[in-house]
């Protein structure tokens, strides 16, 4: 199984990645927590550009995202998938389709540079406003905050968009973590009956 968690900073995917890591090994589940970008050479370079250390156009950027994931596709999900394992990820190509279509290329291209990437079992978008996504990763009064919220609302629109590709499913987020974790859960269990 590939169980992808999706959704804008700040939704708290992080932390129902590593809830259902835990849930799964706890059933015996042979689970593996993968993130994107990795930390790999072009992941790093990655980080960089998104902490602002380093200045890159968005072509460079889109082109980095997707050579991350060939690199992890071949070294670890490919491998991962053919011994049994079951992975979680934290980001995927739907990042991609929905961060940078916000920054302006088409969904189409996106879709068409990732079409290498298995398509995954079930993709979880953890749905929360741009607002609520954006008070939970800047504190206080930062200058960033209104183009930071504008931002954050193209990508959830653009998230939002992707609800009947194959396999996805909307989840509130602005739920109790505990809540959001049974819901999640939900989806995975019936996922492992049928
Ligand atoms: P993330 O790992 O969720 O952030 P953090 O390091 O704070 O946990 O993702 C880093 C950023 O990269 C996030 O703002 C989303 C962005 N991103 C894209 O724009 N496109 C992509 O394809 C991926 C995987 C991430």
């Amino acid at each position: 199984m590939l169980i992808v968690l999706e959704g804008i900073d700040g939704c708290g995917k992080s932390t129902q990645v590593s809830l259902l890591v835990d849930k799964l090994k706890s059933i015996g589940m042979d689970a593996l927590e993968l993130r994107e970008p990795t930390d790999g050479p072009h992941g790093l370079r990655l980080r960089s550009i998104l902490n602002e250390e380093i200045q890159a156009e968005n072509d460079e950027i889109l082109d980095l995202f997707v050579k991350d994931r060939k690199q992890h596709v071949s070294e670890k999900i490919e491998p991962a998938l053919n011994n049994g394992k079951t992975i979680v990820m934290d980001r995927y190509y739907y990042s991609t389709m929905a961060y940078q279509s916000a920054s302006g290329f088409s969904m189409e291209k996106i879709r068409a540079d990732n079409s290498f990437a298995p398509v995954p079992t079930l993709v979880l978008i953890l749905d929360i406003s741009a607002e609520d996504g954006v008070k939970r990763v800047l504190k206080g009064g930062n200058a960033d905050r209104f183009e930071k919220e504008d931002f954050l609302n193209r990508v959830r629109e653009q998230y939002l968009k992707l609800k009947n590709e194959p396999n996805v499913e909307i989840i509130d987020a602005s739920l109790e973590v505990q809540e959001v974790h049974t819901n999640i859960w939900a989806f995975v269990e019936n996922l492992m009956e049928s």
